[in-house]
C-alpha cells in the first residue's frame, strides 16, 4: 500500500470544469500553504497555451509535460496542487500524486460540468460538436478512475467553491485530529 508523507500534499483531481483550481487556492488560502497548478506549470514551461501543444505536440507530447509537472509539483510537501482533468489516467501519475499525498476527488454530473464548460474554448479534448455527450463519454470512462484514485470525494453540484473548500478543510483536520496523517 502506497502512503503518503507526514506532511502531505493536498492534490485535487476531477473533470475539467469540477473547480480543481478554484477550490484548491481557497483550500492553499485556509491552510496557509503554497498552491500550484499543473497546467499552469506545463503552459510556463513550455511558453505556450494548452491547444497550442495539444497541436503541435499532440496529446501524447501534452502528457509528458504534464508528468515532469506532477513531479515539480510534489517536488516539496505540504501543498495544494491542481492537476489537470487527465492526470490521474496515469498509473505511474497516480503512484507518484498518492506517494505525495491525499487525493480530493471534486465530484459533479456531466450536466454540470456542461453548464460549467459551455463558454470554454481552451480545452481541446472537449472541442466537439456534441460538447455535452462528449463530456458524458468522456466521464463515464474516468469517472471510475477518479472514484478509485480518491481519498475522499467532494459533491460539487449544488455547493460554492467556499463550501466545497470548507468540506476539504474539515475532513483535513479531522484526518489530523484522529492521528491519520
Ligand atoms: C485535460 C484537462 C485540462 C488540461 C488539458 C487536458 C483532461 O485541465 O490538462 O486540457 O484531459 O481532462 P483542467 O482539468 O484543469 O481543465
Amino acid at each position: 500500500m502506497v502512503r503518503p508523507p507526514a506532511s502531505p500534499n493536498l492534490v485535487m483531481i476531477g473533470f475539467m470544469g469540477a473547480g480543481k483550481t478554484m477550490i484548491g487556492k481557497l483550500v492553499a488560502q485556509a491552510l496557509g500553504r503554497e498552491f500550484l497548478d499543473t497546467d499552469e506549470l506545463v503552459t510556463q514551461a513550455a511558453e505556450l497555451p494548452i491547444t497550442e501543444i495539444f497541436r503541435r505536440e499532440g496529446e501524447d507530447g501534452f502528457r509528458r509535460r504534464e508528468q515532469n509537472a506532477i513531479d515539480e509539483a510534489v517536488a516539496s510537501p505540504a501543498r495544494v496542487i491542481a492537476v489537470g482533468g487527465g492526470a490521474v489516467l496515469s498509473s505511474e501519475n497516480r503512484t507518484v500524486l498518492k506517494q505525495a499525498g491525499y487525493l480530493v476527488y471534486l465530484r459533479a454530473t456531466p450536466e454540470t460540468l456542461a453548464i460549467r464548460l459551455a463558454d470554454v474554448t481552451d480545452r481541446p479534448l472537449i472541442n466537439a460538436v456534441d460538447r455535452v455527450g462528449r463530456i458524458r463519454d468522456l466521464l463515464v470512462a474516468r469517472g471510475p478512475v477518479y472514484e478509485t484514485a480518491g481519498d475522499v470525494a467532494v459533491d460539487t453540484d449544488t455547493i460554492t467553491p467556499q463550501q466545497a473548500a470548507e468540506q476539504i478543510v474539515h475532513w483535513y483536520r479531522d484526518q489530523v485530529d484522529q492521528g491519520r496523517l
